[in-house]
């Protein structure tokens, strides 16, 4: 019987597995009605947890079970044991191989899990407990094994079938059905198996490797989209070019597939050697996409191709380790993006991102840390938090350790635990390992959920030029962990002098420095300043928190009109358009007229004429604040006083820099053919 009550499983319950997998064999019978899978599994008893051979018990959810046989001889069913979900055989040796076939109607399977058909295609979906509804199987992620799959179906209704790995032999039968097999010769999770039949057509082309190795690479969609996939595989060859050059990662099999498919739950999925996307993340065509969707299909299509690394050759032990193949994989697709296109609109939109969407959950009855500590159902701990803090978590890392670290670092992580699963914990002592840099207390980021408030206060001394600067941190309480720990967190500043320069920091020179903030409260002191500096705090949003800084009005200008950091620049104009939205906003709820700061107003003048900053920024620094955004910080939301104050503020802009505003349209227009390259993106979306 299925259990009644959901029960939670523990990190701290984490046990190896009683039995490795080293080979897995599957053949796959298509039929209209139903499909047969007969696995053959070479099992393998886990020394490491003792000598004796206890029962084996697999895990299989809505499977008819056909047949088990050990070692090629067949059990009668006085001989297992099949509960609901489970099938659990005696064992006596510690080598055997166990073959076991079982019936799946695909055409039945309505969760997008384990085997299912859609658009009169066949495909798989196994992230992260799908696998269980293909056989019985130890469908964890730290059981890894070698799968060969042998695909048999129509041939005229299903001409393509897929797996991973490459393609071995091929075959036809009497009666219009054909195979054929693939292997793959890295060893596996079984949430990396992907299957794949239907009628498709192939877009073909290949990448040569930095060492010289050919890989043909094909985008598989219905016939009627194969015009839309020149934007997936153009994108498909720069990430492979990139993980080469920026993390020295080369591909490993001598084919990378990519197939389209139009029910899909995810984005996408990076199963080994054949990642299968939904449609709208991979099929683009000017006349129907946007600058945005193309610029969705390169990051996503990255994301699942740097997995073959980050997540592929080095897997999660468990399912707690999620943020360990994820968090790295959003940080190096993110990277990947920054190079492609626009640095700072990249970073903008993710310190957005994160500052709403990830706080919110961070504030919230979900809350939880990018290791989470137990779960009920893993699928609802595809969060925000495990993707984008963890991502920060790892920007963090290389920020800490320095980039020329962190580059070691990763080839540490890779070389240590290729082939295998690994834990968080594995990849921050392989950055400790390279770097030397003690990541003691920057663990709490990793066990601690909610999102950090930094204060900071300043004085300065005219007579001795000093200046000092106090910052405090703290966390709020989130469900089942009411007192934290302080956190180790990189605030990176900059101190500007009254003509907006950044004063050096150290004898080297520099204007940026990191202060590592590590106490609950400590205060930092810079000599021979000749006047009171204006911090530029957290530059480039250096750590995923909350910062506290009595900014004036006068200082939000002073900023949006000179910070030589991108992010804090056009965080300044944000808050300051807010504060000048909010007086109007104000006056309207009180039926009194009131001005627009004309401070505002003025420092969009300086923005515009700005020559020297990055076109695609400064499209994002003429944007307001929108209205979510607006509602989300007042108080008390009134929206129509919220889109009438916007809009408002928009016109006066509008009319104060007519001139310059039609000179820049003017100059910015494009000729020729739609090219989603970043520079014309920067110009569209400043016009
Ligand atoms: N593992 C998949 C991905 O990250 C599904 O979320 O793209
Ligand atoms: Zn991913």
């Amino acid at each position: 019987m299925k259990d009644a009550q959901p029960r939670a499983i523990y990190l701290k319950d984490y046990q190896a597995p009683d039995y490795w997998i080293d080979t897995t064999d599957l053949t796959f019978d298509l039929f209209e009605d139903h499909a047969l899978v007969t696995s053959v599994l070479g099992l393998r008893r886990n020394e490491d947890r003792g000598q004796d051979t206890p029962d084996l018990t697999l895990v299989g959810i809505d499977l008819e079970l056909i047949s088990v046989c050990v070692d090629g001889s067949e059990l009668t069913s006085d001989q297992y044991i099949l509960g609901s979900e489970s099938l659990t055989i005696p064992v006596t040796s510690k080598a055997f191989s166990l073959t076991v076939v079982t019936r799946i109607r695909p055409q039945e399977n309505t969760s997008l899990e384990g085997l299912y058909k859609s658009n009169g295609m066949f495909c798989t979906q196994c992230e992260a407990e799908g696998f269980r509804k293909i056989t019985y199987y130890l469908d964890r992620p730290d059981v890894m094994s070698k799968f060969t799959t042998k695909v048999i179906a129509d041939k005229g209704r299903y001409p393509v079938l897929l797996s991973n790995g490459n393609d071995i032999a091929r075959g036809e039968f009497e009666g219009g059905r054909h195979w054929v097999t693939w292997e793959d010769p890295f060893k596996k999770p079984s949430y990396l198996f992907a299957l794949v039949g239907g009628d498709l057509e192939v877009v073909e082309d290949s990448f040569t490797t930095a060492s010289g190795r050919d890989v043909a690479l094909r985008i598989f969609t219905e016939s009627h989209n194969i015009d839309k996939c020149d934007h997936a595989m153009l994108s498909l060859k720069k990430s492979m070019k990139w993980d080469e050059e920026v993390y020295g990662r080369e591909y490993d099999l001598d084919i990378f597939m990519i197939v389209a498919v139009d029910h899909f739950n995810m984005g996408a999925m990076e199963n080994k050697g054949l990642n299968i996307f939904n449609s709208s993340c991979v099929l683009a065509s000017p006349e129907t996409a946007t600058d945005a969707s193309y610029q969705r299909i390169e990051a996503i299509v990255a994301h699942e191709y740097f997995h073959n690394w980050s997540g592929n050759r080095v897997t999660c032990r468990d399912w707690f380790q999620l943020s360990l193949k994820e968090g790295f994989t959003v940080f190096r697709d993110a990277e990947f993006s920054a190079d492609m296109n626009s640095r700072g609109v990249k970073r903008i939109e993710d310190a957005s991102l994160l500052k709403t969407a990830q706080f919110a959950e961070d504030a919230g009855p979900m809350a939880h840390p990018i290791r989470p500590q137990s779960f009920i159902e893993i699928s609802n701990f595809y969060t925000l938090t495990i993707y984008e803090k963890g991502c920060e978590v790892v920007r963090m890392i290389q920020t800490i350790v320095g980039k020329d670290n962190f580059r070691k670092g990763s080839d540490l992580y890779f070389d240590r635990f290729d082939g295998k699963a690994a834990t968080c914990e594995d990849f921050v002592k392989a950055m400790e390992d390279a770097s030397g840099v003690d990541l003691g207390q920057f663990r709490h980021w990793y066990n601690q959920a909610g999102t950090p408030v930094v204060t900071l206060t300043d004085g300065f001394d005219q007579e001795s030029g000093q200046y000092a600067l106090t910052i405090a941190q703290s966390c709020p309480a989130t469900p089942g962990q009411d007192t934290k720990l302080p956190f180790h967190i990189p605030v990176a500043i900059a101190l500007l002098d009254k003509g907006g320069k950044a004063l050096p920091l150290n004898e080297a020179g520099e204007t940026e420095r990191v202060l590592h903030v590590t106490a609950a409260e400590e205060t930092w002191t810079f000599e021979g300043l000749a006047e009171k500096p204006l911090p530029s705090i957290l530059r480039n949003f250096s750590a995923p928190v909350r910062v506290k800084y009595d900014y004036s009005r006068e200082d939000l200008v002073f900023l949006m009109k000179h910070d030589s950091d991108g992010y804090n620049r056009w965080d300044a104009g944000q808050r300051l358009a807010t504060a000048v939205i909010e007086d109007l906003v104000d006056g309207l709820l009180k039926e009194k007229d009131t001005e627009i700061d004309s401070r505002l107003i003025e420092a969009f003048g300086v923005v515009l004429a700005d020559e020297g900053l990055d076109k695609a920024v400064k499209a994002e620094m003429l944007k307001l604040p929108s209205e979510a955004s607006l509602a989300e910080q007042a108080e008390e939301i009134h929206p129509l006083q919220i889109c009438e104050s916007r809009s408002r503020v928009r016109k006066a802009i509008a009319e104060a820099h007519k001139d310059k505003l039609l000179a820049l349209y003017q100059a910015l227009e494009l000729k020729g053919e739609y090219r989603p390259e970043a520079g014309d993106i920067a110009k569209r979306t400043l016009i």
